[in-house]
């Protein structure tokens, strides 16, 4: 087993340009079963987390080929088949991989998705999705196996705008019969890549960006290419750097209004911003100042996936703030991790209360999750000493390769290390 030693008291100062979005990846390759034609799609990111996802792909006779960051999908000789627990596990996609191919098929069976454990993470609203498209489910094996008994499209109210019910419902509207509305959809920016992409495919959505999606069924989609866009997480995480560090950097590829709650919260804490129509520089002050309560919310609200990197961000600035965990009730490990940092940080779900210190110390930390792994590696960056993170392998579900990202931003002194087995006599 491998672990990060990491030299604290590194400032980051550099310009990078940002890998391609997993969140935007993972639906659209989904997405991909649905076309009897070949797609290529560029700047996609190499991460562990899309090798898992063309695995599936692969399962069900997809032909995929992977250059680089260019990947290539046809799914002309495609034909529904059993996702095993071995080969779902990983991510959340085989659920909509199940749409995909009730959508296509009329049949599919999965196991139940897995991904990080930040939440129960249910999938009822994607089987009330799937059943609102005239699909019947039952339980098999660990898993669901979904039968379409009619096409018709449908009307979805959804009662929370969940990110992947909604693409769900996507997947199923395209080529149903008739007109479909989702209505209460999710409009995080990785949806509306998801319809933009759908519709050069020939789908027929409207209302990209709303909370009310229309869209006209097509009997047929067709091949098509698509670049994918920045991963706003992994910009807001390099930014976060930037600011513990007392650093500046400048970040190519982002756009800033699909970050703006991020990049306002580090507006007030200090930072100074420079937007650009794709781009990013941060500046940060001698030292952040909190006095702030967030919420974490659906987009445009502040994201979840950067509240682990926001409370490290508040346990080095002066002042108290308050942060509710609103989407996963369960994503408390990293602020918890912070302390052996010496962060002052009090959790009573789903609040956290962070009292910020002049420096935090080195320390022997471990991630449980991507974002919170990420979020403790950026925060060692800031501590004074060396510190060891283990959970590596989390990381690399959805960031390409951070130590190479983080020398590029100035940050070069973080190494691999073995982990020897400890015994108890
Ligand atoms: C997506 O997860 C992202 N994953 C997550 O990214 C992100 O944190 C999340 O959206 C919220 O922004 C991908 O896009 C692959 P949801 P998803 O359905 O689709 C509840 C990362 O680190 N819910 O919007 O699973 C659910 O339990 C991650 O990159 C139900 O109750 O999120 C959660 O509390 C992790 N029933 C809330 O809704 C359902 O059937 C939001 O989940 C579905 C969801």
């Amino acid at each position: 087993m491998e672990r990060l030693v990491i030299q604290g008291q590194q400032r980051v100062a550099g310009e990078l340009t940002v890998q391609g979005s997993k969140n935007l990846t993972l639906p659209i390759l989904c997405a991909c079963l649905l076309i009897p034609e070949p797609v290529v799609l560029t700047h996609c990111p190499r991460i562990s987390d899309v090798e898992e996802t063309l695995e599936m792909l692969r399962k069900l006779g997809v032909y995929v080929q992977q250059e680089g960051h260019t990947i290539l999908c046809d799914a002309s000789q495609a034909s529904p088949s059993g996702l095993s627990r071995e080969m779902t596990q990983g991510n959340r996609m085989s659920i909509l991989m199940l749409g995909a191919m009730v959508s296509r098929f009329g049949y599919g069976r999965i196991a139940y998705p897995g991904g990080c454990r930040i939440g129960k993470r249910p999938v009822d609203l994607h089987e009330m999705v799937l059943e609102s498209f005239g699909t019947e489910l039952e339980d098999a094996d660990d898993g669901l196996e979904g039968t379409r008994k009619q096409k018709n499209g449908c009307r979805i109210s959804l009662p929370f705008p969940s990110v992947g019910a909604t693409e769900n419902a996507l997947l199923c509207a395209c080529l149903s019969e008739g007109e479909s509305e989702i209505v209460g959809a999710a409009r995080e920016p990785e949806i509306t890549g998801l319809c933009r992409f759908l519709n050069g495919a020939g789908a027929q959505i409207r209302g990209l960006g709303t909370s009310r999606l229309q869209i006209g069924g097509v009997k047929r989609l067709h091949g098509t290419g698509y670049e994918i866009e920045a991963d706003r997480i992994v910009a807001g995480t390099y930014l976060t750097a930037a600011a513990v560090t007392g650093g500046e950097c400048q970040l190519w590829g982002v756009r800033p209004q699909q970050l703006s709650s991020y990049l306002d919260f580090l507006a007030r804490l200090g930072c100074g911003l420079h937007l650009q129509e794709q781009g990013v520089r941060l500046t940060a002050p001698l030292r952040l100042t909190s006095r702030l309560r967030v919420k974490t919310e659906p987009y445009p609200g502040f994201p979840t996936d950067l509240q682990p990197m926001a409370v490290g961000a508040l346990s080095v600035a002066e002042g108290e703030a308050e942060l509710e965990e609103s989407i996963f009730e369960r994503r408390f490990d990293a602020a918890e991790e912070m302390r052996r940092f010496g962060a002052r940080v009090q959790i009573a779900p789903p609040c956290i209360s962070v009292r910020g210190v002049r420096r935090l110390h080195g320390a022997d930390v471990t991630g449980r999750d991507l974002r919170g792994t990420a979020a403790l590696l950026i925060t060692a960056l800031a501590a004074e000493g060396e510190t060891r993170l283990e959970g590596e392998r989390y990381l690399k579900r959805g960031y390409e390769d951070m130590l190479r990202d983080l020398a590029q931003l100035g940050c070069g002194e973080i190494r691999k290390e073995a982990k020897e087995w400890q015994s108890y006599g």
